[in-house]
């Protein structure tokens, strides 16, 4: 090893002194999704990864280290509520059996990097065998990899023979999902390993689904004992927990015991709707996925018997989405991405539009919600004072063509950027 020399010395006080040194962002708008306005002109200053002050372009110091985004609209990083990171859309049904654990995960590897690049700064995952999940969030944050900020919610947990567990082979094979336990104590235990593995979320399946063999979409699975049991051990660990739920007794059972949020919510009903309006619960419905499932799933080695319930269950979703907008739900974007390819994220923004959001509100839907419902709205969710550094920018204005946001052109993630215009 050589000696600790001057230069050296000299270099690291120099980096230190432009690390410190604040970066700024000039652009035509910003999207203030707190207020629900544009902000014409910003001006954006940055240091050490956190927005520092919004002003004007304008005050633009003499000599400033500028990103010029002239022509562009800068949002807070996306937030995706519903990812399943590790998982691969071309591969479902028995061809999900060919990939090992490690195999998944390093194909995890390649999917966290386009969805950082397809604008979004932060998802949660919710599911991954074997605390995959939590292994590419540990690489991420520990500058490994390049990926979004991963909330993870390690083995989905589940019935035996439910959606959460895997029901493709026979009896004597002995699969079984790592997340399935049966009864209030063993939910509660599953929890308590959650935690000590990694997760910070909890979710569970609280009906069937459609992707999974055997199971039937719209019948509840664990009864109210189970999903109180288990809500209330994540919310004492400080967790929230996600509830996968199509069925409307399912979706009506997890809303009552208390759960953060109920993701597909497809056969939800005005009564249910109206109690997740008092329970401030959030939905996470999506939407875009049925056209990917309907239009790609069969080469992908989708079941038939899950294609025949997507049929049944995509277009009530939809209508039932226009409602739950309507009646001023909490909602928020979760994709299911994963079932369909990483990277696509953002289409799903143009059906919000279609079945009854506002631009607005479908924005808001993927970046101040999801902030608050992840509870970390003090530092997320938002590009203001104080928060954390993660910000987006499409060239036009996506409140006119939501579209936009599916050609993500700027990526900064805690300060540093990913993606610049070419
Ligand atoms: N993972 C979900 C399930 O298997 C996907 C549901 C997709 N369909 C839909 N219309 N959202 O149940």
């Amino acid at each position: 090893m050589r000696p600790f020399s001057l230069i050296n010395l000299i270099g690291l006080l120099f980096s230190a002194a432009v690390f410190a040194n604040p970066q700024y962002i000039k652009a035509d708008a910003l999207i203030d999704v707190t207020n629900g306005k544009v902000i014409k002109s910003p001006l954006v200053e940055i240091s050490e990864g956190k927005v520092v002050a919004v002003t004007a372009s304008k005050d633009v110091p003499e000599g400033a280290d500028v990103i010029d985004l002239s022509g562009h609209t800068l949002l807070p990083g996306l937030m995706d509520m519903h990812v399943h990171l590790t998982s691969d859309a071309n591969e479902h049904g028995y061809k999900r059996l060919n990939a090992s654990l490690p195999r998944t995960t390093l194909k995890g590897v390649g999917f966290a990097e386009k969805t950082l690049l397809a604008g979004f700064t932060t998802v949660r995952n919710v599911g991954a065998p074997g605390f995959a999940d939590v292994a590419l969030r540990d690489a991420i944050n520990d500058g490994e990899l390049v990926g979004p900020r991963m909330f993870v919610a390690g083995r989905s947990i589940g019935v035996t023979g439910g959606h959460c567990d895997n029901n493709l082979l026979p009896f004597e094979y002995g699969v079984k999902s790592d997340g399935v336990a049966d009864g209030p104590w063993a939910v509660r235990e599953k929890v308590r390993e959650n935690i000590k593995f990694g997760a910070t979320v909890i979710k569970f399946c609280a009906t069937g689904g459609v992707l999974s063999k055997g199971t039937k979409v719209g019948v509840q699975q664990f009864t109210y004992e189970e999903m109180e049991a288990l809500i209330d051990e994540a919310h004492m660990r400080g967790l929230t927990v996600a509830a996968h739920a199509h069925g409307l007794e399912g979706i009506k059972s997890a809303i009552k015991a208390g759960v953060d949020s109920v993701e597909h919510a497809s056969f939800i009903d005005k009564e249910a709707i109206k109690l997740a309006k008092e329970k401030g619960t959030y939905l996470s419905m999506d939407i875009y996925v049925t056209e990917y499932i309907l239009g790609e799933g069969e080469k992908a080695g989708i079941l038939e018997e899950s294609l025949a319930k997507e049929r049944t269950v995509g277009k009530t979703q939809r209508a039932n989405f226009e409602s739950a907008v309507k009646a001023g739900v909490n909602m928020v974007f979760g994709s299911d991405a994963g079932v369909y390819p990483h990277g696509d994220n953002p289409k799903q923004f143009a059906r919000m539009v279609k079945f009854g959001m506002t631009p607005l509100q479908a924005i808001q839907a993927a970046t101040i919600n999801p902030a608050k419902l992840l509870k970390q709205d003090k530092i997320l969710g938002s590009v203001s004072e104080g928060k954390i550094a993660d910000i987006i920018a499409v060239k036009g204005n996506p409140l006119k063509d939501i579209e936009l946001l599916e050609k993500v052109v700027f990526v900064m993630k805690e300060g540093q950027v990913y993606k610049q215009p070419e």
